[in-house]
């Protein structure tokens, strides 16, 4: 018996048009949902599905999609004018040279899941070819599916060439294809352009392969998977079904969160059990969050490490930062690139970090800047304490020992070090290191003048 080859999986991505609707100067594309491009997502969900090359067809707005997407993985195909989906996915014959199942994919149709890519090829394997479908409530502008009464395909009609009766068809294209390569690209050549819209249209070849007595297997996807972007609502659309996603797969692992319609939690976001979100949340990019914190309205988290037991408060920015393990941040504390808070640490309202370290136990309560700084254990920031790290030309570095106290509106003038268990009186600009267990004032000695006949209005 002849051993049986595995043809190579290889992806193409249809992402070369215009997007007229959505009335932008940008390519299609390049529009983000939930933090990324379109494009990146279709990708990864490719990766996902064990795609080693990735053939992605480009055309409005090449260049800028070539330097915005990435990947060792990714081969650029150019359509030079956009003459339709069967005319973008033929731009693609030159780069597939033994035999292959394609994954025809559709730039603008991102939730698709490596899951659902997987049963098309499956599908495709034990016929001819695969498309994924959706029965959907208001199919709009999609291609409508016309099948036999044994529920086969027979051909797919697009929207701007349905009948009113097609129109009224519920099962939709979702824009997905597993087609075998070579033959796909035989019926790419004897597609014509007798239709609405005056293009090439992919579709068509579904029809075409159908005739020939080659079956198509219909593979049902939920309906999300189908949503496509083709204007600013749609785009909307994604963006919330993406987000939820991830809102319900946290949900389902034990995080609570209060409000999901009113959250942001990016699909690369992790939380741990227990921990509550409220409303009005944004959990960001590569943010970790630990078990049993509370993360309370309107924070806004990018990026960040937080330990288990942290309660971030009303209204805090945090980009970049790291959180030890039953430390307290807000209401309205902002930690910028590089702020640290060791365990049990506290920042308070109107506090700023940025590329500094709080050591345990370490308080800064109120109205405090730390710039390029490095507080102690158990150490003490006084309301108004500023580190002026910055003297109009370079950043220098300030370091606070350990159980030091740095009274109110002490100005750190950097560089500057203050001792371990020092003081500095309320008030003072510090220009000089402060030995360990010292008190440090510098600050115009106050001068009492008795009886002063304060002038008073008539
Ligand atoms: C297409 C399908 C429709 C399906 C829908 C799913 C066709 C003819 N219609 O319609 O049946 O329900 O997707 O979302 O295929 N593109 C190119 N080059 C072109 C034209 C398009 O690369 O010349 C790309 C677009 O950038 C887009 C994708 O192909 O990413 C789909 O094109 P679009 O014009 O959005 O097709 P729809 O009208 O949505
Ligand atoms: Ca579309």
């Amino acid at each position: 018996m002849p051993q049986a080859v595995n043809p190579e999986r290889i992806a193409v991505v249809l992402a070369a048009g215009k997007g007229t609707r959505l009335r932008s100067e940008r390519p299609k594309v390049l529009h983000e949902v939930a933090g990324r491009p379109l494009l990146e997502w279709v990708l990864a969900a490719a990766r996902g599905a064990g795609c080693r090359r990735l053939l992605v067809v480009v055309g409005h707005g090449a260049d800028e999609v070539r330097r915005r997407v990435r990947g060792d993985d990714v081969t650029w195909v150019e359509q030079r004018e956009q003459l339709g989906t069967g005319h973008a996915l033929a731009q693609a014959e030159p780069h597939v040279t033994g035999p292959a199942v394609l994954l025809v994919l559709s730039g603008d149709v991102p939730l698709v899941r490596p899951a659902t890519l997987e049963r098309l090829i499956a599908a495709a394997a034990a016929g001819w070819g695969a498309l994924a479908t959706a029965e959907l409530a208001e199919p709009g502008g999609l291609g409508r599916i016309l099948a036999d009464e044994n529920g086969r395909i027979e051909r797919i009609v697009e929207a701007a060439d349905a009948t009113a009766e097609e129109l009224a068809i519920r099962r939709v294209n979702a824009g997905l294809y597993a087609l075998p390569a070579p033959a796909v690209f035989d019926d790419l050549r004897r597609l014509g352009t007798d239709n609405a819209k005056g293009e090439h249209y992919l579709t068509d070849a579904m029809g075409l392969a159908v005739a020939a007595g080659r079956p198509v297997a219909l593979v049902a996807v939920e309906a999300a998977e189908a949503l496509g972007v083709n204007d600013r609502r749609e785009l909307a659309a994604v963006h919330r079904a993406l987000l939820a996603r991830r809102v319900d797969e946290l949900m389902a692992a034990g995080v609570t969160v209060l409000e999901p319609a009113r959250t942001v939690i990016e699909p690369g976001v992790e939380v741990g059990v227990d921990t509550v979100i409220h409303p009005g949340v944004a959990l960001l990019g590569r943010t970790r969050i630990g078990a049993e914190c509370v993360v309370h309205q309107g924070a806004w988290i990018r990026d960040s490490t937080i330990a288990a037991g942290v309660e971030i408060r009303p209204y805090s920015v945090l980009d970049g930062a790291e959180v030890a393990t039953g430390c307290s941040v807000g209401p309205f504390a902002r930690l910028r690139p590089g702020s640290v808070l060791m365990d049990g640490a506290h920042v308070g309202n109107f506090v700023e970090m940025k590329q500094a370290r709080l050591g345990a136990g370490a308080k800064a309560s109120h109205l405090a800047y730390l710039g390029d700084a490095t507080v102690g254990e158990g150490a003490n920031i006084g309301a108004g304490v500023v580190t002026c790290n910055y003297d109009g030309v370079a950043k220098h570095p300030t370091e606070i020992g350990d159980g030091a106290f740095v009274g109110s509106d002490t100005m750190l003038v950097a560089p500057v070090r203050v001792g371990r268990g020092a003081t500095t009186g309320a008030g003072s600009v510090i220009t000089q290191d402060v030995p360990d267990g010292a008190l440090a004032v510098g600050r115009a000695r106050q001068r009492n003048i008795p009886d002063w006949p304060r002038r008073r209005k008539q």
